[in-house]
């Protein structure tokens, strides 16, 4: 299975932070927020990594991470994507480097605790479709939200409800089969212009091919002022805990 890091729009929620820098290349805690999704992603195993960067300061991420050494890889691709049309719009770009293989896709804003090993290694023997990760929020009006049956499955998935029917939202980590890139050809823009990853997990939905599991930690975005310090204050305290055990 490959592995694809969506670092592409121009963060504009994070002005005047990301005018003289791209909100990937921002430090969380002792790191640049890249670093994280690249760890997830090493760290389920996946070795074979697109890096889909955009915006301002692209070259930057070639500076700060070359060929990923210091994860161990040997190897990482890169692609650009011009604009900002959208998470769908943006993996559109990982089509030739998938090649058909089943791809692990995570959003570059996106920082967890725990590993998604089982969940990656659950979906490769999944025979075909997606897989999602939920994890239950506070807030979930600010995120892709599942409205639950009575039987707990997934029966819609609403972009930033105004009055969300459940407290789950949909992380930024998404698993998908070679599928993917013909229902993104389906697409149209939402309303905010943008080519929706909700609408693409629907896709899966109406056809009864998506499956879930509850991401077990804590898991938090950084794509505001509020959510990037909360992410550098969580991945601060995991670190003090690792020191001290
Ligand atoms: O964090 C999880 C949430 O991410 C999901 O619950 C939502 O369903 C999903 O739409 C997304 O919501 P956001 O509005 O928070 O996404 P945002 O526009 O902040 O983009 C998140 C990351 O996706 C960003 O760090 C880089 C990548 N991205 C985004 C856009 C708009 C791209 O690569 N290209 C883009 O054009």
């Amino acid at each position: 299975m490959k592995g694809v890091i969506l670092c592409g729009g121009l963060g504009k929620r994070l002005y005047p932070l990301t005018r003289v820098s791209n909100k990937h290349l921002l430090p969380i805690h002792s790191k640049p927020m890249i670093y994280y999704p690249i760890q997830t992603l090493v760290d389920a195993g996946i070795k074979d990594i697109l890096i889909v960067t955009g915006g301002n300061h692209a070259g930057e991420f070639l500076r700060l991470l070359g060929n990923g050494h210091q994860f161990g890889l040997k190897h990482i691709n890169y692609t650009y994507q011009e604009g900002e049309g959208g998470i769908a719009e943006a993996l559109r770009l990982a089509k030739h480097f998938a090649d058909s293989d089943k791809i692990v896709v995570i959003l570059g804003d996106n920082i967890i605790e725990k590993s998604i090993k089982k969940a990656v290694d659950d979906f490769r023997e999944q025979p075909s479709g997606a897989k999602i990760l939920i994890k239950k929020v506070s807030d979930p009006e600010r995120f892709g939200v599942v409205e639950l049956d009575k039987r707990k499955r997934i029966t819609k998935i609403v972009e930033k409800p105004k009055k969300p029917k459940s407290s789950y939202a949909v992380t930024g980590i998404y698993m998908y089969d070679k599928r993917v890139f013909d229902i993104i050809k389906t697409l149209k823009p939402s309303r905010r212009g943008e080519l929706e990853i909700t609408d693409v997990n629907n896709a899966y939905l109406k056809s009864d091919e998506l499956s879930f599991s509850v991401l077990k930690g804590w898991w938090t975005d950084s794509g505001t002022f509020d959510s990037l310090l909360r992410a550098s204050n969580l991945v601060a305290k995991k670190e003090q805990c690792i020191k001290k055990y």
